[in-house]
């Protein structure tokens, strides 16, 4: 396959690397509105064609079959559709798109063309979601009774992320709904129990910050809130609560799942706490298990371990999310991505890009794909919704599964993949990093 990677940000950067070098990637090209990010990009990582928009790429690079959009986060939901409707194979970051329509569209696209949406969802990834979703997946914590998760980034963390590409106007995108980006959060917990939202009511905080970003007439929204608060009804009947903060004082972790109770067992974390426990209608000697062995990135444990973490007053560093956790099979991904050790998410861009490699090369489907995107993004802009009113009660639409006949991708090893030679020559300056 080639890919066209548009949009060279912060985000994108691994991206282009992690692509140039999966095996069974032939070519990487990037665009960008601003011609200084498409050079550094080609140069650094040894690329033949660069363009200086979405739009030239798609005319002048036919050739590219699959296209990975990195752009703004409100820009997303066209541009999947404009390249869906070239035939093109398309992964997004978060989010899939701003409107239930455009959501509808893409959904429609891929059903009609076979080709493969997938939403690179990083907290999918995570070794929380992946533990709970492992656990529930056994049944023995019973049925789904109550959890919460969210994503809390802090607005004054994002000045520089926002200003790097918005310009003087960058606080009209910044102010954007909190519930316009509930993917981190969402994703984790409903793919954890596999079940979808049919309701909501949610609450909102006003913000009257002094930076003047959120606030009606501060940005394109009209959206007044920094924070939200939203309580789904969900498919199974159970109660999932997510918090979307943006003003708040709190840095790490940013994206987890703080409780999830089924009737039988449960886990809890806070911080780098996480247990796990089985309650007596288990039917076995309940018992509390410290899982952080599992879910704590290793560099974490190490330190922990050899007494470099002062649990009295410890600076928060990147040792808390950047590298592999124990509970993330690296043995199904290709060898040049297993050693992968210095990079934030918890080294989810890996896993996200073999997946994605995996879907456009079979054409099976990978998951966060057209219809499990929809199941984490609108269940958001409905709760947005709600919140403008006041918390009122909301259905949520629901564009169902993804079709069951439709093969999932598998992860077999291939023979390929145990010849990486050539790979390794590309990935050597990376992996020295
Ligand atoms: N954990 C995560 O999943 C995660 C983390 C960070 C960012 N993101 C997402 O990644 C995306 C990119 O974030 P970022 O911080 O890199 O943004 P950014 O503003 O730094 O970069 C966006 C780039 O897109 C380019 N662009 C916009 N329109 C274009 C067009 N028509 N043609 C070509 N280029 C175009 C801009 O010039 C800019 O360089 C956002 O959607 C963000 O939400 C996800």
């Amino acid at each position: 396959m080639k890919i066209g990677i548009v949009g060279l940000g912060y985000f994108s950067d691994d991206f282009v690397r992690l692509f140039n070098i999966h095996p069974d990637v032939e070519e990487v090209v990037v665009a960008d509105l601003d011609e200084r990010r498409v050079k550094a990009s080609m140069e650094k990582h040894h690329l033949k064609r660069g363009f200086s928009s979405f739009e030239e790429m798609l005319e002048k690079a036919p050739d590219l079959d699959c296209i990975g959009i990195y752009t703004q986060r409100h820009l997303h939901g066209p541009m999947i559709v404009k390249a869906m409707k070239m035939g093109k194979n398309v992964i997004s970051a978060v989010p899939i798109g701003c409107s239930v329509e455009e959501i509808e569209e893409i959904i429609k696209l891929s059903k009609e063309t076979g080709k493969i949406y997938m939403m690179a969802e990083t907290c999918y990834y995570y070794p929380c979601a992946i533990f709970c979703r492992e656990k529930y997946k056994t049944g023995e914590m019973g049925r789904f009774v109550y959890g919460e998760s969210q994503y809390y980034h802090d607005i004054c963390e994002m000045y520089l992320d926002f200003q790097h590409t918005g310009g003087p106007n960058w606080r009209r995108v910044a102010g954007i709904p909190p519930m316009f980006y509930p993917t981190h959060s969402i994703s984790m917990l409903f793919s954890a129990i596999n079940e979808h939202a049919l309701k909501v009511s949610c609450m909102g905080y006003r913000d009257n910050h002094e930076d003047n970003i959120y606030g009606e007439d501060k940005n394109n929204w009209q959206n007044p809130f920094s924070n939200e608060t939203a309580l789904f009804q969900m498919s199974g009947g159970g109660i999932a609560r997510i918090n979307e903060f943006r003003r708040v004082g709190i840095n790490k972790p940013s994206s987890y799942i703080t409780c999830m109770y089924g009737e039988k067992a449960a886990y809890e974390c806070s911080v780098t706490n996480h247990s796990y426990q089985i309650g007596v209608a288990s039917g076995k000697e309940p018992y509390i298990e410290d899982v952080g062995n599992l879910v704590n990135t290793i560099a974490y444990n190490e330190d922990l371990k050899n007494g470099k973490i002062d649990m009295n007053r410890d600076p928060i560093s990147t040792k808390y999310i950047v590298g592999f956790a124990a509970i993330q099979d690296r043995s199904r991904l290709p060898k040049t991505f297993r050693n992968n050790p210095k990079f934030a998410h918890y080294n989810t861009h890996p896993f996200l890009v073999d997946d994605f490699v995996r879907a456009a090369t079979t054409g099976k489907l990978p998951p966060n794909n057209a219809w499990d995107a929809a199941r984490y993004m609108i269940p958001g802009l409905i709760a947005h919704e709600s919140a403008l009113k006041g918390g009122v009660l909301l259905d949520i639409p629901d564009f169902g599964a993804a079709p069951e006949n439709w093969e999932k991708i598998t992860y077999d090893l291939k023979d390929s993949y145990e010849d990486t030679s050539r790979f390794y020559e590309v990935a050597k300056g990376y992996l020295d990093v």
